[in-house]
């Protein structure tokens, strides 16, 4: 296992890669890897001749007053992860090689961009959408794997790939739980004996809203919302949002009848740590 810092020196590797016909399968993370990571590596390696995971904490996808400079950062138990699972190459690229000074150049995905985690967090997604659409053009993959749990993120990165003819493929993968449900994040380590414990009703609240639809088949997306929220802001210290929407154009909608696939999300606050969390309910 290879582990590379600079850009050009990747991209060099990568076209003699392409050039021999390999397929490169990239996992983009920002380090900090759990067994949600190891889930998007495994498949990569199932269905690639070269993998390639990029660890880069991305400065340009936090607001000021967000946890950039406190995100975890665990670069040695990391590389063993990596290494353990078959990993071809680390790309570990410093922030200064990314977005040198005078750096003038973003990918902004209008509309679906800017609601539910758009919306609380301005200026996210196009940070999001920057760095992934650099990190493709470096490592130049064939496909990429991003994880359901940050479901907006990959409706934004396929988005922008269809739009600007990136040539790669997206693949999602399932959400990863811990036992009692609790979506794996790396964030998960910021949380409190107590914190963690009432964390937990995200789940439980989104497990309760599948099963009424499941029973009831025709219900109103507010009778949902209203739902979870009772299940949850009595644990969160602050909802963020409970939305319903469409899940492949993200507009929000009245109705659950069945006629569509729709995403239930939720971002809500335990201590000063936000988490997020969705269940995709199929339509017929
Ligand atoms: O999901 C993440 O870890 C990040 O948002 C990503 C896709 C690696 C971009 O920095």
């Amino acid at each position: 296992m290879k582990i590379i810092a600079k850009p050009s020196i990747f991209q060099n590797i990568a076209k003699d890669l392409k050039y021999s016909g390999k397929a490169i399968g990239l996992v983009p993370t920002m380090g900090a890897l759990h067994q949600g990571h190891a889930s998007l590596i495994k498949r990569a390696r199932k269905e690639n001749d070269i993998v390639v995971v990029s660890i880069f904490v991305n400065p340009m996808q936090f607001n000021p007053g967000e946890d950039y400079r406190r995100y975890p950062r665990t670069p040695d138990k990391d590389s063993s992860l990596c290494r353990q699972l078959g990993v071809d190459f680390i790309f570990v690229p410093k922030p200064e090689m990314l977005y040198p000074k005078d750096y003038f150049s973003f990918i902004n995905v209008e509309t679906i961009g800017e609601v539910m985690c758009g919306k609380s967090r301005p200026g996210h997604f196009r940070g999001v959408a920057t760095v992934v659409g650099k990190l493709f053009n470096i490592v130049m993959p064939d496909k990429s794997y991003f994880g359901l749990k940050d479901y907006q993120q990959s409706v934004v990165i396929k988005k922008f790939t269809e739009d600007l003819n990136f040539p790669v493929k997206i693949v999602t993968c399932p959400i990863i739980r811990e036992k009692d449900g609790l979506a794996l994040s790396s964030r998960n380590a910021y949380l409190s004996a107590d914190e963690r414990s009432r964390a937990i009703s995200i789940y439980k609240s989104l497990q309760k809203a599948k099963n009424m639809i499941k029973y009831k088949k025709n219900v109103s997306a507010q009778s949902i919302v209203s739902v979870i929220e009772r299940m949850i802001i009595n644990f969160a210290d602050k909802i963020d949002y409970i939305e319903v929407r469409d899940a492949s154009t993200l507009d929000s909608i009245q109705r659950i009848d069945g006629s569509r696939k729709i995403v239930i999300a939720v971002a809500a606050y335990f201590g000063k740590t936000r988490l997020i969390d969705n269940i995709l309910i199929n339509g017929v």
